[in-house]
């Protein structure tokens, strides 16, 4: 467990308690990776640290990295976008689900109509951080950011993709059916080029599986205007990144998204899709039901899926009886709540 910088320190420990209670026997092993160790000693990952997580420990229960007194970021690079991408943690499964049409920005939408996964690619595109930056302070400088796609990288995140629709229901137990690619091929033509080739080869491979394109501006805006129409939706790494806020909103905000971190058969990495969030952090003001939703999801991965569903039956139950943070409309505290959600867990 790393619970990172900010409102990390925060929801984690409330995830955890919410494990505990939940009766799933699991032991954890704390972290103090983040901001405060980075500026006290400069260590953003020990070393063999990535190795160690993979050898020794089935999962990672990680909060959130970014603290504005760590300028550079360089360690929330180096422990959050090293995990992913060290630990070859290439599929970032996000799910897109509405517990309450209260929580929903949007008019008429119910939870049946926002029941959707995002598939995010998680260690390439432009997060290799290949480029560079020439004459830089003068009037000539140069900065280039590479948008890199293997063969290897799409393929393996489309197949995901394809293989999580086989595998996964919806929340009213109907199968998926349908997977949507999201690219930008009208303009980046190299990438757009391979993913579009490889989304069709792939697509030929499960005929029952319904396969739609996007691109990703005309997506945000369908996102918005009929969610009704997503199941899976697949993408690169930034993409992904930006549609799974926009998606968070229809959620009742970034509070309520979870994430996780996946290589199959490795140690995988699960955290909310909610940052550090300075300016509320120390607060009590946090909701916790994003990095809870987060512990139910790694759960249910580590194979305690009555565990898995408890929790998340709980967390439905809170925000039907709005014993929930303030952003969702409640007025608990972010232990209040977790602590409400700890009570519905073991209850049942
Ligand atoms: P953020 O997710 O921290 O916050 C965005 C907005 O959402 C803020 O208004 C915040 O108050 C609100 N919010 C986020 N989580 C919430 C919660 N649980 N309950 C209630 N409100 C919540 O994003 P940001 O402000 O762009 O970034 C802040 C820092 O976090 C930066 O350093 C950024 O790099 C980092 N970050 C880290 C991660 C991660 O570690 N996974 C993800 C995103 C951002
Ligand atoms: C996320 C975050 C990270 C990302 C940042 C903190 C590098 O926004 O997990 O969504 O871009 O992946
Ligand atoms: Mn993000």
């Amino acid at each position: 467990m790393i619970a990172g910088d900010g409102i990390g320190q925060e929801v984690i420990p409330q995830a955890l308690n919410v494990i505990r209670v939940s009766g799933a026997k699991l032991e954890f092993t704390e972290f103090d990776w983040g901001a405060d160790r980075f500026l006290r000693d400069r260590t953003t990952v020990p070393p063999d640290g990535f190795a160690m997580l993979g050898r020794d420990f089935d999962a990672v229960l990680a909060g959130a990295f970014g603290d504005p007194r760590a300028k550079t970021n360089i360690h929330a690079k180096e422990i959050l976008l090293g995990m992913r991408c060290k630990m070859d943690l290439y599929a970032n499964v996000r799910p897109v689900r509405l517990l309450d049409a209260t929580l929903c920005p949007l008019k008429g939408v119910e939870p049946k109509d926002v029941d959707f996964v995002v598939i995010r690619e998680n260690t390439e595109g432009v997060y290799t951080d290949a480029g560079g930056v020439f004459k830089q302070g003068t009037p000539d400088e140069i900065a280039t950011q590479e948008d890199i796609n293997t063969r290897k990288g799409v393929e393996r995140i489309i197949r995901y993709a394809f293989d999580y629709c086989e595998r996964h229901c919806k929340l009213d137990g109907a199968p998926r059916q349908r997977v949507l690619m999201c690219d930008k091929s009208n303009a980046m033509t190299h990438a757009g080029g391979l993913w579009q080739r490889v989304f069709k080869e792939i697509s030929g491979e499960h005929p029952q599986i319904e396969t739609r394109h996007m691109y990703v501006d005309a997506l945000c805006m369908q996102m918005v205007r009929d969610p009704r129409q997503f199941d899976v939706i697949v993408t690169n790494n930034m993409f992904g990144d930006i549609i799974t806020d926009l998606a968070a909103a229809l959620q009742g905000g970034l509070g309520m998204a979870a994430s996780g971190n996946i290589h199959p058969g490795k140690t995988s990495m699960f955290e909310p899709v909610h940052g550090s969030a300075p300016p509320i952090a120390g607060k009590n003001v946090a909701n916790p039901f994003g990095a809870i939703l987060t512990s139910a999801m790694m759960l249910a991965h580590l194979g305690f899926k009555p565990e898995a569903e408890k929790i998340e039956a709980a967390v439905l139950e809170a925000v039907k009886q709005r014993k929930t943070t303030q952003d969702i409309g409640g007025k608990l505290g972010t232990r209040e709540a977790g602590e409400y959600i700890a009570s519905l867990t073991c209850r049942t």
